[in-house]
């Protein structure tokens, strides 16, 4: 913003309570949770969803695990008001749960949202009125605070005066003086104190004091303290559901909501993703993960995020950015190479740890939680860009491909893949990288290579093998012969015979190739050059181990040739 634009605004004023208790508190246990999705979040989508759409959508929450649930605004729109009979008329309200519904306290809206609900088992009827002095203002028409309350009180009389001419539903009150989050916090106190005062809530029959950060003006801290101040001077605090309902504006509904639970209230309001007017509401899966990630149980079940992503995407046609908390695509990648390492390092020692304890808590770098207990795969964790690292390139040979390579074969595998992800400016895909792989290390037969080979067990002293091998050096053939204590090193023996042997093997490993298609065996040899001591791996893949075994030789003495030219 430029300079010139600053005056237009004032700092937030803070709020008198030098003895505030939240900072020092810690989230132990979950808050009741509401969904406002289909009516907030719903009222915010450029398309808002059918009646299909919201019934999807009703499905998902009930079996995500919410027990409260807003379903419209019935007395605002024939779709409200039908989905809200759908759902009664075709039992579609599990028994577990309460559904809500929003209305604003006018009399004539009060009265249809009752027709809504007939039938049902139990309500959570939501009234709202705006308290701050900006609407009182600007949208009522410079209406007083008498004005104002008497609204709320007006709207709670008439619910408990209707309340009891449908006896098979349990109505349950809630109150919302909206914009409480720019109302003057003894006003705001008032409205509320009406309420209850009318609405006479007991411990066994509570109600909820729903506090909307509905605009965000200020910080979370702020926030927190109007909570704490409300919760203290709130009538029959014991008989009150103290219920959070926080907005996005400054990018801040997490925190606003998370410091507003260690301020002391008991609910909380929000919507998958975030979606709502706006920046949007409180992201309820973010708040959730959150404590499930410092092994708090939440009642919510997010362990399938790729599938309630997909039917959010779908039925709200909103989008999920990739860097989004927890549902994001990229959330649980790593590209940069030091953040691989420690990855791979991570989950290779976690493996281990879990061996000797099954109870060992989750701590690997760079990851909060353990991306396969919310739906999440492995896979997508290390991914390969020029700024990768060569324990990346590791990891993806390993996990994608089975292939298990030699801790100091790392920097020459990824230097080279590397290169090719700098020159094409992208990212590789594990294939791709695969390709490179067998391109430059597996398999290599220029100048030399192995046709045929034959061993013979009985050649030699007993544990000594005899290797009679068919090759080819620039494209001509050769027989060659050598006796040695395994084919590997009966095979070197026989080039020795040819004058091919400029090296010594500093280095042997193989294993069966996890997952290959083809029961695969892979094997790595190191050279060392008898002259200057370059170092080369090689690799051989193959069905037979044996074979793997010289195919990696012979691949790594083409290797040192090429060096050396
Ligand atoms: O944000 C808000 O203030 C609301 C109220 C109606 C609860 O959505
Ligand atoms: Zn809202």
């Amino acid at each position: 913003m430029k300079s010139e634009s600053i005056h237009k605004y004032r700092a937030f004023p803070a709020v008198d309570l030098p003895d505030r208790k939240w900072p020092d508190q810690t989230i132990t246990s979950a808050p009741v949770w509401a969904s406002v999705d289909l009516r907030d979040g719903n009222q915010a989508l450029p398309v808002p969803m059918s009646i299909e759409e919201k019934l999807e959508f009703f499905q998902l929450l009930c079996r995500i695990g919410f027990k409260q649930i807003e379903i419209g605004f019935p007395s605002a729109a024939d779709t409200e008001f039908n989905f809200c009979r759908h759902l009664i008329e075709n039992d579609l309200i599990p028994d577990d749960v309460t559904i809500q519904l929003l209305v604003q306290t006018r009399e004539h809206l009060i009265r249809r949202s009752f027709e809504a609900i007939k039938g049902a088992k139990r309500v959570i009827v939501h009234i709202y009125n705006s308290t701050s002095p900006l609407q009182r203002r600007v949208t009522f028409g410079n209406a007083s605070r008498e004005e104002i309350k008497q609204l709320a009180v007006d709207g709670a009389k008439l619910v408990k005066e209707l309340a009891p001419l449908i006896p098979e539903t349990e109505i349950m009150l809630q109150y919302s003086p909206e914009s409480f989050s720019d109302t003057e916090l003894d006003f705001a106190l008032e409205c509320c104190n009406a309420v209850i005062d009318v609405w006479q809530p007991s411990p066994e029959h509570k109600m909820i004091i729903n506090l909307p950060d509905t605009v965000q003006w200020t910080t979370p801290n702020i926030h927190a303290d109007m909570i704490e101040w409300m919760g203290r001077n709130l009538k029959r605090r014991d008989s009150v559901l103290v219920s959070l309902h926080t907005h996005n504006d400054r990018g801040t509904g997490t925190a606003a909501t998370e410091l507003g639970l260690m301020a002391g209230a008991d609910r909380v309001e929000g919507t998958l993703f975030g979606n709502g007017e706006r920046t949007g509401n409180l992201d309820i899966a973010n708040v959730a993960l959150n404590m499930n990630s410092h092994g708090i149980e939440t009642g919510l079940d997010f362990s399938d995020l790729p599938e309630i992503r997909a039917v959010y995407e779908r039925v709200t046609r909103m989008s999920i950015p990739e860097r989004y908390p927890y549902a994001g695509e990229l959330v649980f990648t790593a590209f940069s190479g030091s953040h691989q390492d420690a990855i791979k390092k991570g989950l290779d020692l976690r493996k281990k740890e879990l061996e000797e304890d099954a109870d060992t808590p989750w701590a690997v770098p760079y990851l909060t939680i353990d991306p396969q207990d919310i739906g999440r795969s492995y896979e997508a964790i290390i991914r390969i860009n020029s700024q990768s690292g060569k324990g990346g390139v590791a990891y993806v040979l390993d996990r994608e491909h089975g292939f298990d390579l030699p801790k100091t074969m790392h920097p020459t595998v990824g230097m080279l893949v590397y290169a090719l992800a700098d020159e094409l400016g992208r990212e590789l895909t594990p294939d791709e990288i695969r390709e490179v792989f067998f391109d430059k290390f597996v398999n290599l037969d220029e100048p030399l290579a192995l046709r045929d080979y034959e061993l013979d067990h009985h050649a030699g002293n007993k544990g000594e093998v005899a290797c009679h091998a068919d090759i080819s050096i620039n494209g001509e053939l050769k027989k060659i012969s050598g006796l040695g204590n395994g084919p590997i090193n009966a095979f070197v023996h026989a080039l020795e015979q040819v004058d091919l042997k400029t090296f010594t093997l500093t280095d042997y490993r193989s294993h069966a190739v996890r997952g290959g298609s083809d029961a695969d065996s892979a094997a790595y040899i190191q050279l060392k050059s008898l002259d200057d001591q370059t170092l080369v791996w090689g690799c051989g893949v193959d069905p037979s181990i044996e074979m793997a075994g010289l195919k990696a030789l012979v691949s790594a003495a083409n290797l040192l040739a090429a060096a050396k030219s």
